[in-house]
């Protein structure tokens, strides 16, 4: 199973928490960048680690604050990342399969736990399909 890199800053930390147990049922390797708990932090910071953990090692990341975004947008500065914030199944699919998705980005304060892992699990099941949708990520 390959080794998934997730962070959080406060704002996501108990959604994280949760995502980490699912996923390590499941047999998956976890490296979490942090925090380490509900006190209060900064997400670029978290942002920057698990970028440029995924863009070392070529596993996947999740990226969990309040509303997703803020870590969507710091981690999306780091040439090569390409994270998506997601709050249904079908963007989480689409986005693999087209955008190469390499960072899923969630937020605690919008998306349910019980819909979050099914997130989750389908961003981590689907395949990039390339052909044209490589050739447009390859503009970026
Ligand atoms: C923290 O309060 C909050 O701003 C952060 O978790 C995130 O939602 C930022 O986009």
């Amino acid at each position: 199973m390959p080794e998934i890199i997730i962070g959080s800053d406060h704002g996501g930390f108990k959604l994280k928490n949760i995502i980490i147990a699912h996923l390590k049922e499941l047999g998956f390797e976890i490296k979490d960048k942090g925090c380490y708990s509900e006190e209060s932090c900064d997400y670029p910071v978290i942002a920057k680690d698990v970028a440029e953990e995924v863009l070392n090692s070529g596993n996947k990341g999740i990226l969990i604050c309040g509303t997703g975004i803020g870590m969507s947008i710091a981690a999306n500065r780091y040439k090569g990342i390409r994270a998506s914030h997601c709050t249904d199944t079908y963007t989480a699919r689409l986005t693999r399969m087209h955008n190469d998705s390499n960072i899923l980005c969630l937020g605690e304060r919008i998306t349910g736990s019980g819909l979050a892992l099914d997130i989750v699990d389908i961003w981590l099941k689907s395949e990039f399909e390339g052909g044209r949708h490589l050739k447009r990520i390859n503009m970026f």
